[in-house]
């Protein structure tokens, strides 16, 4: 099908009206994080472990590293996962901007079969074939209903947009539908999937860090609320509308018909909104969490399960020695692979309010992002941001 592209562009002399008055207010913000920042209030000094699960392990410490993002797809029992080796020296999140290294950046998107019996765990894991050669992806979503994956691509050449494929989930292989590539979704992170053609997406930030890497982490510091949500329905791309601003929108996800969550990774939360009909948000409620929230998941008793980071200093000390991690490397270029940042899983809903999970200070798992469980079968799944490997639990 050749290389289709979405592409709609629009009148951009409004972002550059306020992203200067954003650069106006900028010092005053810098100013306001220093004194109160929510992302550096639990440190590590106290610091506790702790797990509910029967039993955990780590698994694929040599096939996969830096997974981001992990989806559950419980009618096929399979998970898909979403690495990329070279976030090391590519995240358009974090600030990150260094060559690549093509022997060892080479990102991948895994299906994982969890429940299955008689496999062993080599089997179990498969790459997906993406005929993409330059793939950083990060958030993941799926219609189970039209097999279509949606994949959060942060491409050095290209520039960050979604891939839409079309995938085969018994032979591991997917053809490219389209690139959905949109000026509303100028940071996008994270998608949810409404219905077979239309999807809510969270943008990270206003100020892409690729504009200005200092604008882009004093917006984090600030809490200002440069990220939204936007809705889009993918045959009609113009009619694309932000639904909700969120400071450092990260992971989104349904916690039923009426209910979406949405995750805050700079002051550190749950926004729970109500859906309207025409698929605008209403805020209906914001839960505090003790550490930045990175990605939701929803399981089927409805109840919210979010992974993030509880120390945000230490993440960001790890994005930046990790620019030059080579674990084949130098023993220079090995030690900066093994900086560690703390992980924190906690479950959410109405009745019961928040419950931590697992609290980890980065040596047993690190720089958790994503976790999700399949009550049915009693498993799941943590993924790292910077980490060899996946966390899987049994409950
Ligand atoms: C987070 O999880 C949701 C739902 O599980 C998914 O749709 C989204 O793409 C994920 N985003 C990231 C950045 O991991
Ligand atoms: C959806 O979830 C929210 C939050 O848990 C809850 O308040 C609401 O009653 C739920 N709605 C339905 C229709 O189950």
């Amino acid at each position: 099908m050749g290389d289709p592209w979405l592409i709609f562009q629009m009148p951009t002399l409004k972002p550059m009206v306020q992203a200067l008055i954003f650069a106006a207010v900028a010092p005053w913000l810098y100013d306001r994080y220093t004194a109160f920042s929510p992302m550096v209030v639990s440190r590590p000094g106290s610091f506790q472990n702790m797990q509910t699960f029967i039993s955990h392990e780590v698994k694929y410490r040599d096939r996969l590293r830096n997974c981001e993002d992990v989806i559950m797809v419980e009618s096929l029992s399979v998970a898909f996962l979403s690495c990329d080796p070279g976030r090391d020296r590519w995240n358009t999140v974090m600030g990150t901007f260094r060559p690549e290294d093509p022997s060892i950046d080479n990102a991948g998107i895994y299906i994982y079969d969890y429940a299955t019996s008689g496999l062993d765990d080599t089997a179990r894991l498969k790459q997906l074939t993406i005929d993409e050669p330059d793939l950083h992806p990060l958030g993941l979503a799926f219609d189970a209903s039209t097999s279509t994956l949606y994949v959060v691509n942060h491409a050095r050449q290209r520039g960050s947009h979604i891939l839409i494929l079309h995938v085969d989930t018994s032979a591991f292989t997917s053809t490219l539908v389209a690139r959905l590539k949109h000026p509303l979704l100028h940071t996008p992170n994270s998608v949810e999937v409404i219905g077979k053609y239309e999807l809510y997406v969270t943008n990270d930030h206003y100020i892409r860090a690729a504009i200005s890497p200092l604008l882009s982490k004093i917006e984090t510091f600030s809490g200002a609320p440069g990220g939204t949500v936007v809705y889009i329905d993918t045959r009609f791309p113009e009619n694309a509308k932000v639904v909700a601003r969120v400071p450092f929108a990260n992971g989104v996800a349904f916690v039923n018909s009426t209910t979406l969550a949405v995750a805050s990774s700079s002051k550190s939360g749950l926004y729970l909104y109500n859906v309207k009909e025409d698929h605008s948000l209403s805020l209906k409620e914001v839960v505090r969490t003790p550490a930045a929230v990175d990605n939701l998941s929803v399981d089927d008793e409805s109840k919210v399960l979010m992974a993030g980071h509880p120390f945000a200093p230490a993440l960001i000390k790890v994005s930046e020695s990790r620019a030059t991690c080579n674990p084949h490397g130098s023993a220079g270029e090995r030690e900066s692979c093994k900086y560690t940042a703390p992980s924190w899983v906690a479950e959410w809903s109405a009745q019961d309010g928040l419950t931590d999970l697992y609290k980890n200070n980065g040596q047993g798992f690190s720089s958790s992002s994503t976790a999700v469980r399949d009550n049915n079968r009693g498993v799941g799944i943590i993924s790292g941001l910077y980490e060899s490997g996946i966390l899987i639990f049994k409950i």
